[in-house]
């Protein structure tokens, strides 16, 4: 059984917790694009692992975690992340990681060029600064620099060099930058390729014969659906394609080859950076569900923008996704609210939009239309099972399938591992 997890709204809707949940039972976990920018938090006995690059499935012993293609990275946030989790008692060795050859290096000059571009810009993304716009606007402008070049010192020279020739005349005369020194950049980058290289291989092939031997295979999505380049609340997005059809461009694994796709749906909304959110809070609200979901982005540390669950959104993510079911993460964090709002629709100059629009404009202005429900004001942490969930709280969840028209199969109420109701 071959599954993708993928990000229903911006981002942050606890991929990582239901990864860690769901790889117990897989052979194999897969990455497919994004790159450090992505940030998921599993907390397993009162500790807390962040993973950026690497799938969240590390925590179980045995189980491979494979960088696909799709994913852009960065040789030396990898390094330090490897050593993290190796100085928590995590083993990666590459009989457990396998890194596709075919990845796009961040290199120095993307990091710069991320907030360097901001600077310039009237409407500003709010990156992560990680550099992952850059890397994949070269990859697509075809200069890019692959993981597998940095294993082979004649290529990176000649591709390193040639780019230098071009970007430093851009920072000097757009940005007003020193140049970037080929010898350090080239040294750097390959000593990473030499550590590095024990984990590269043809992934592709990997997991096509890993499909063969009838392994399970998971697939773990960053980011959310509506940061997705293509579809989602463009500019304002990431430069990938986060959405499920992601996984085959991003991994070399065919469609028909994919059996099952979860929507990480979080029971309100939130967003970290710049760009329209119909259903944002007021600050009262904003700041009450912030603290209660402590709301703070795991890779920058910013303030995520929170706001009432938008079926609108949600329901348009279910429908390009193939989602066959949900996992309603974090439905704990609105156990204290009298009233819980469902924005059903948006309405923009006297017209009504029940399915999410295209144009920039009316997702910016629109206002949502909201329905009203109980809310169950008993702390959900220690229920186990659906039937035990306070009446308003089921309530709640069976809006919601009815509103997304698929059906919740997992519903989460604490950040443990334990804390998670199978239905
Ligand atoms: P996970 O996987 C939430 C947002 C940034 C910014 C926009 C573009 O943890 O859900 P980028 O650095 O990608 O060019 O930034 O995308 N963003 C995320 N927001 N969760 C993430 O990852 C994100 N990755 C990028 O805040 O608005
Ligand atoms: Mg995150």
């Amino acid at each position: 059984m071959n599954t993708v997890v993928v990000g229903s709204q911006w981002g942050d809707e606890g991929k990582g917790k239901l990864i860690d949940i769901i790889s117990e039972n897989s052979d194999i976990t897969v990455r497919y694009q994004g790159g450090n920018n992505a940030g998921h938090t599993v907390i397993v006995n009162g500790k807390q692992y962040i993973f950026h690059l690497l799938p969240s499935a590390l925590l179980h012993k045995g189980k491979v975690c494979v960088i696909g293609n799709g994913v852009v990275v960065d040789p030396k946030a990898l390094l330090a992340e490897i050593a993290e989790q190796e100085s928590k008692g995590i083993k990666v060795t590459p009989k457990r990681l396998k890194i596709s050859g075919l990845c796009h290096v961040v290199m120095p000059y993307h990091r710069i060029l991320d907030s360097l571009r901001e600077t310039k810009r009237k409407n500003k993304i709010g990156t992560t600064g990680r550099g992952i716009g850059p890397c994949y606007a070269d990859k697509v402008t075809r200069c890019g620099i692959r993981i597998i070049d940095l294993l082979n010192p004649k290529i990176l020279k000649e591709k390193l060099a040639d780019n230098l020739r071009e970007k430093n005349e851009i920072f000097k005369k757009v940005y007003s930058r020193n140049d970037f020194r080929f010898r350090n950049i080239y040294q750097e980058y390959l000593n990473y390729g030499k550590k590095i290289a024990p984990y590269v291989c043809d992934t592709a092939i990997y997991l096509n014969q890993a499909i063969d031997q009838k392994k399970d295979i998971l697939f773990e999505g960053a980011q959310g659906t509506f940061l997705d380049i293509d579809f989602g609340t463009y500019p304002f997005v990431t430069s990938s394609n986060s959405t499920v059809g992601g996984v085959c461009v991003g991994s070399g694994v065919a469609p028909m080859k994919i059996d099952k796709a979860i929507a990480c749906v979080k029971a309100y909304t939130t967003r970290v950076g710049e760009g329209p959110f119909p259903t944002e809070f007021s600050c009262k609200m904003d700041e009450i569900v912030r603290k209660k979901g402590k709301e703070y982005g795991a890779t920058t540390g910013r303030p995520r923008r929170c706001g009432w669950f938008d079926s609108v959104l949600v329901r348009y993510s279910a429908i390009i996704n193939g989602i066959t079911e949900l996992a309603i993460m974090k439905l704990d964090v609105l156990d204290d609210l009298k009233e819980i709002k469902i924005c059903t629709a948006y309405r923009y100059r006297g017209k009504t939009y029940k399915s999410f629009p295209m144009d920039f404009e009316v997702i910016s202005h629109a206002k949502p239309v909201y329905e009203t429900m109980k809310g169950w004001c008993t702390p959900l942490s220690g229920i186990r099972t659906y039937k035990e969930l306070p009446h308003h709280a089921r309530i709640y969840i069976e809006r919601l399938e009815q509103l997304l028209k698929v059906q919740v199969k997992y519903v989460s109420i604490g950040s443990s591992r334990d804390q998670i109701i199978f239905r």
